[in-house]
């Protein structure tokens, strides 16, 4: 491309005022791409507020739905649940019950809000005694034994109303596994969106406190990639999409962003970003000591990843930039 120089070209004409900016502005942030994350827990009548995640809270089975229905009267499309049963045990066993947290949850919601789209987080750590993602041989998670699980527990979100359900415990093979147990009890229409790029990351933190779904020893360091690493995450992806992956995820985001434009040049699939607690969090200290403009800073987030590639958010400030945007 050939650009004439200065004085000819003088880029500072293109942004004059709003008008002009608003016509040449690259990246527009809407809500039809941000998903929402939500809690779900055990209990009756509880609405509390997770303490590191300010504006963020857990809801029992019989308040969610109220909820639901207040972000679509916003203009959110979607939503991603994640459940805290009232018994963990150890191998996650209220995953795949029709009586476990989500599966209510997903009942009580598909009953007051219709048009709502129905994400399910399918992992383990949430509901099992030890916190890891998934069936443990000693110290060690059993992928293989973990896959069999992970089967029934996307059947049984399907079967309760789930739209789409969503892997993140980055267990080798799951994106094949879950594919085949969906379509073989003739859930062919159920889309899967793939953590596929989950970091080991310490961003996480507010989330675990949140679902009450921190390790009890170790870390995850031996099933989810090292931060170092960019390649692997185009493998990890490759695998996800030869494996039947309809969507495929980065997480944690911001410190992701050459990897969301990596896959996003590689590869057809739609990409989403988890922009994840510690992301959120941090947003929320920083403002609320005053030492950043909150408002601005997260709309400035948001678009930048999807200026990285994404074409789809997940967000805990999903709900309050609807009102911004
Ligand atoms: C696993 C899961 C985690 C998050 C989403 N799904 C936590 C983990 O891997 O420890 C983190 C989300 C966030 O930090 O916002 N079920």
């Amino acid at each position: 491309m050939q650009l004439a120089g200065f004085p000819f070209s003088r880029p500072r004409r293109l942004r004059r005022n709003e008008e002009i900016r608003s016509l040449v502005r690259e990246t527009a942030l809407s809500l039809d791409d941000l998903i929402y994350p939500m809690f779900v827990r055990h209990g009756e009548n509880v609405v509390e507020e997770i303490p590191s995640m300010p504006g963020v809270f857990r809801y029992s089975v019989d308040r969610v739905a109220e909820k639901v229905a207040q972000v679509r009267d916003k203009g959110i499309k979607a939503v991603i649940l994640f459940g805290i049963p009232e018994h963990k045990d150890e191998v996650g066993s209220d995953t795949w019950s029709d009586e476990g947290i989500i599966q209510r949850a997903l009942r009580e919601i598909r009953k007051e809000v219709k048009d709502i789209y129905l994400i399910t987080d399918v992992c383990f750590c949430e509901y099992t005694s030890h916190g890891h993602c998934g069936v443990l041989h000693g110290h060690e998670v059993d992928n293989d034994k973990t896959l069999e699980n992970l089967k029934k527990q996307v059947v049984s979100h399907a079967r309760n109303g789930a739209d789409m359900v969503a892997p993140s415990g980055m267990m080798d093979g799951m994106v094949k596994s879950i594919r085949e147990a969906l379509d073989s009890e003739g859930f062919t229409h159920i889309p899967i969106m793939a953590y596929s790029a989950k970091y080991a990351s310490a961003f996480y933190g507010p989330f675990r406190d949140a679902a009450e779904s921190a390790p009890s020893f170790g870390d995850r360091r031996s099933y989810q990639m090292d931060p170092a690493n960019r390649r692997e995450a185009l493998k990890e992806v490759s695998l996800d999409v030869m494996e039947g992956a309809d969507i495929v995820m980065v997480k944690p985001a911001l410190a992701y962003m050459d990897v969301i434009r990596d896959i996003r040049e590689r590869f057809l699939l739609p990409v989403c970003a988890y922009n994840v607690s510690g992301e959120y969090s941090m947003v929320k200290a920083a403002g609320k000591l005053g030492w950043i403009d909150e408002e601005r800073v997260t709309l400035e987030i948001l678009t930048s990843i999807k200026r990285a590639g994404a074409d789809m958010i997940i967000t805990y400030f999903a709900e309050e930039v609807a009102g911004l945007i």
